[in-house]
């Protein structure tokens, strides 16, 4: 049987509907990779604060707390890989690109509006990323554009029904930094990464096994090729 349960091609673009590890090394070579794989957390507990709580909800139910197979973040198939990654990820991560990539670096976004909720830790007020390169593909922009990080406000998750959509505001500034034309996000969600690689002139690739997440990132995608088309 087939990895690919659908594709819809939009233009130059194309979103499958499948599983990544299956279907990402047969796409073959992308300038970029930046995903936004499920989290690795301690994401039980809290009881009754965790019910008010509709992201965190959201993320439990749909299994997003399961961490992710590091190998899809391969050297061979990408010049470029940009990891979002929990708090508690970072070391195995870190040890995965340094190993695979030229140089890395650690950014993140920073939330304007945290859930205010801390127990016996910190805020939850930052969601890191990985830049990390290969020679040939270093980090472009501006030199305002090369800030780490970035502010944001969440977005609210009950909008894609999607408990962990990155804002805008986040995915154009890694745009900015991207080398190359072509983006591929094995772990698409509802297609934030697909919305501003099109804004920012990419050619991009999605892959999500949800069919529920899969229609609404063709949605938003089909949205954002339609308004790059009517502004060229
Ligand atoms: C953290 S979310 C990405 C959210 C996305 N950044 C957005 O803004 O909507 C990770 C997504 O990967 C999908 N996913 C998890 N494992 C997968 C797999 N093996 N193959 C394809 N998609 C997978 C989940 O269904 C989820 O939508």
């Amino acid at each position: 049987m087939s990895a690919i349960r659908d594709m819809v091609q939009i233009g130059p673009h194309r979103l499958y509907l499948g599983d990544a590890y299956a279907i990402r090394p047969i796409l073959g070579w992308m300038d970029a990779d930046v995903m936004d794989p499920p989290y690795k957390f301690k994401a039980k507990g809290a009881g009754n604060m965790r019910k008010a709580r509709v992201a965190t909800r959201m993320i439990v139910e749909q299994q997003l707390d399961q961490g992710f197979d590091h190998r899809i973040i391969n050297p061979l198939l990408c010049g470029a890989a940009v990891v979002f990654c929990h708090n508690d990820q970072i070391p195995e991560v870190a040890a995965h690109l340094k190993g695979n990539f030229r140089r890395f670096i650690l950014g993140g976004w920073s939330k304007n509006n945290p859930m205010p909720v801390a127990n016996k830790h910190y805020l939850y007020d930052t969601e890191y990323y990985f830049h990390a390169w290969s020679r040939g593909f270093e980090p472009q922009g501006s030199l305002a554009e090369k800030r780490r990080f970035v502010s944001a406000s969440v977005a609210p998750a009950k909008k894609f029904n999607h408990g962990t959509v990155k804002p805008e505001p986040v995915m154009d500034k890694i745009m900015t930094n991207i080398a190359g034309r072509t983006v591929c996000d094995p772990f698409m969600g509802t297609g934030s990464t697909g919305v501003a690689a099109i804004k920012a002139g990419l050619i991009f690739t999605g892959i999500e096994h949800n069919p529920d997440h899969f229609a609404t990132a063709v949605t938003r995608v089909t949205q954002a090729y339609e308004a790059a088309l009517a502004k060229a």
